[in-house]
């Protein structure tokens, strides 16, 4: 059973009620609004986090994407990538649960002259259409336990069309050495193989684990380690 919003709450309302439908009302306050407050501070101030550039792995799957289609950004944040998938010809759906970070993404959507699609959800219990998107991009979401993970996982599976194109970046474990960025939980991190027992099944699937420099942002900057797929679901 779905959450039924409130007519007209805000937005910080509406978020209350997804996840307290979802945990339950102790928990709810104990678990995310505290995640959620996290974010939201770390949002506040006017400088974009992650910059305004694209993740420079998306950017560099450019030939892969279709000339047209919707695209799903998952936890697109300041929407530096949402708007790169809309500059590239896509309709984008820009999903994330933090007002502040999409007020941001809606400023630069406007700067840079494109459309998109803001919804403001928690992505481990969004409602993820059956065969919806062409593209499901997933940039930097290492936020998610296993537990979410795999409900985040198996949403973005759903939600992509037959022959649709999935990206993920994130990072690997040596990460936790370099500390420029990322969750601290090594549980939350993607390895080589997580990701194959995942997505094994996905045509022309390739899987780019790196060591390299990042500049994104004031949040990632420096020598990063770091991990991408790209495939398309059968
Ligand atoms: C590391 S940032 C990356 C943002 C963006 N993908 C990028 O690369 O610039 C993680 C994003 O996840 C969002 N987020 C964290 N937990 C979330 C959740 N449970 N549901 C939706 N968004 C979430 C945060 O608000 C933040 O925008």
């Amino acid at each position: 059973m779905k959450a039924k919003l409130e007519p007209d709450c805000s937005p910080e309302r509406a978020f209350e009620i997804l996840i307290t439908h979802r945990f339950g009302r102790m928990s709810a306050r104990e678990q995310s609004l505290s995640e959620y407050a996290r974010w939201e501070a770390r949002f506040a101030p006017p400088e974009y986090a992650f910059g305004k550039e694209p993740n420079y792995f998306l950017k560099s799957c450019k030939t892969l994407l279709p000339q047209s289609g919707r695209a799903l950004a998952i936890a697109d944040g300041e929407g530096r990538n949402g708007i790169w998938l809309a500059q590239q010809g896509l309709d984008v759906l820009s999903l994330d649960f933090s007002p502040a970070a999409q007020r941001k993404a809606r400023a630069l959507a406007t700067k840079r002259q494109v459309e998109i699609e803001f919804v403001q959800a928690d992505v481990h219990a969004w409602d993820y259409p059956e065969s919806a998107f062409d593209v499901v991009v997933e940039i930097f979401a290492q936020f998610s336990s296993p537990y979410e993970r795999a409900e985040k996982w198996a949403g973005m599976r759903r939600t992509l069309k037959s022959g649709g194109l999935l990206i993920v970046q994130g990072y690997t474990p040596k990460q936790l050495e370099y500390g420029t960025g990322g969750p601290k939980q090594p549980e939350n991190l993607y390895t080589r193989a997580m990701l194959e027992r995942e997505f094994g099944g996905f045509g022309d699937l390739q899987i780019v684990e790196e060591e390299r420099e990042i500049h994104e942002g004031t949040s990632h900057a420096g020598l990063s380690a770091v991990i991408g797929l790209t495939g398309r679901k059968p």
